[in-house]
């Protein structure tokens, strides 16, 4: 693992969180039935805190020198409710796998001011994933 390698898989993480706060606005906009009120509000709160997330992550790949990107990933809706708080489900759950890396990385390359900043975005991943798992009574 290299600075660059490091850089470059940031930038993949940007991304996902572009991504997720354009997924979450679609999702609480047309998500119907009185059981996902509650969610609903909740998902305008997550728009807010990928967005952070984007911009804690682009700040700290123009300190270790590198661009940040303005790349959106692929997102997702359905037509059915449950299956979008599936869909954001899947996607917090990617986001975890990924900031867990990310912190092993941080580590290997002594990185440990972005280290703390990964743990911070990695524990706001973990409050969505069970604010979305508790929506869907899992
Ligand atoms: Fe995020
Ligand atoms: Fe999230």
């Amino acid at each position: 693992m290299t600075k660059d390698e490091l850089i470059s898989d940031l930038n993949g993480d940007i991304a996902y969180e572009f991504a997720a706060a354009i997924q979450y606005v679609q999702h609480a906009a047309t998500l119907t039935g009185g059981e996902f009120q509650s969610i609903n509000a909740e998902l305008l709160v997550h728009v807010n805190e990928e967005i952070g997330h984007a911009n804690l992550l682009s700040e700290q790949i123009d300190y270790l020198g590198g661009v940040p990107t303005m790349d959106v990933a692929e997102r997702q809706t359905d037509s059915n409710s449950r299956k979008m708080l599936e869909q954001d489900l899947e996607g917090e759950r990617l986001a975890i796998r990924r900031y867990k890396e990310r912190i092993k990385q941080a580590q290997e390359l002594e990185l440990y001011a972005l280290e703390t900043v990964l743990k911070q975005i990695l524990a706001d991943e973990e409050e969505h994933e069970r604010d979305l798992m508790e929506a869907l009574g899992l």
